[in-house]
């Protein structure tokens, strides 16, 4: 039985991929990536020959424990780190070739965010939360219009705009920081643990929203090390011993 609906997962996942294939190809291509660190003393290896592909609007779930290299990947992914060795290709634009601010820019309006511990500024209220990734990009007002639009698409009630983020739970924030993520439109999403700080009803909610930007087209990456939120994604990988594996087979 269990194989029968690993079969079904499996030619659905290829029909998907080849779908999206046609319409926007590959969105991350990741090819021989390793990553160590240096305390001085010993080099330790995080990640060793990592290499994978995945289309646009694939869900992609990573697993592996506290410590297993998922945000060293997630952080080489954005650019925000600079692998050993490897290549890293975000739609058709390698990040080695993007020089000093490039790099951020190339990250602010093509990647989204989204955090165990949400990462939201306390000073500022729930809307200047969302639009300010993008304050020097855009006009305050056009900010506003599409910050309230997505505020709306999360489950964020108006009478919530105005407030700070302590005056929010757990689930409030982390569907704020999610319509923060979304402001530029990014075509991917990297989401850290997103669902570690709340209770299951709310991780559930948050895992079903995350998952259903796939609609409208979004790339989600999740890495988790909670197997039920894993396995809302189309693809599950896992980090073991610095190698990403599917299912028990080397990839
Ligand atoms: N900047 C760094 N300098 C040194 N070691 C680091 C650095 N970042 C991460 N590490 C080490 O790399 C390993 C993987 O860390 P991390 O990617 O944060 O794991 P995870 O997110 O799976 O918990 C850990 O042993 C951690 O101590
Ligand atoms: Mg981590």
């Amino acid at each position: 039985m269990s194989s029968f609906r690993e079969l079904f997962k499996s030619l659905y996942i290829l029909a998907l991929s080849n779908f999206k294939f046609v319409l926007g190809g590959n969105m991350i291509n990741i090819n021989s990536l390793s990553k160590s660190f240096n305390n001085g003393i010993q080099k330790t290896t995080v990640l060793h020959n990592v290499t994978f592909t995945i289309s646009k609007g694939i869900g992609l779930s990573i697993m592996g424990p506290s410590g297993s290299g998922k945000t060293t990947l997630l952080n080489c992914i954005s650019g925000l780190s600079t692998p050993d060795v490897g290549s890293v290709i975000i739609g058709n634009k390698d990040l080695s070739e993007l020089k000093g601010k490039e790099i951020s820019n190339f990250r602010r309006k093509n990647i989204g965010f989204v955090f165990q511990d949400f990462k939201l500024l306390p000073h500022y209220s729930v809307i200047d939360n969302v639009i300010l990734p993008l304050t020097y990009d855009e006009s305050r007002r056009t900010l506003e219009t599409r910050a309230k639009k997505l505020l709306n698409e999360v489950g964020i009630d108006e009478s919530l705009f105005n407030r700070l983020p302590n005056g929010l739970s757990g689930g409030e924030k982390q569907r704020v920081a999610i319509a923060r993520a979304l402001i530029a439109d990014p075509d991917l999403l990297l989401c850290d643990e997103p669902t570690g700080n709340l209770d299951k009803d709310n991780r559930d909610q948050i895992v079903e929203l995350l998952f259903t930007l796939k609609k409208k087209g979004k790339t989600i990456i999740v890495v988790t090390h909670d197997e039920e939120v894993a396995e809302k994604g189309d693809l599950i990988y896992q980090l073991k011993d610095g190698n990403l594996v599917d299912r028990g087979l080397m990839i």
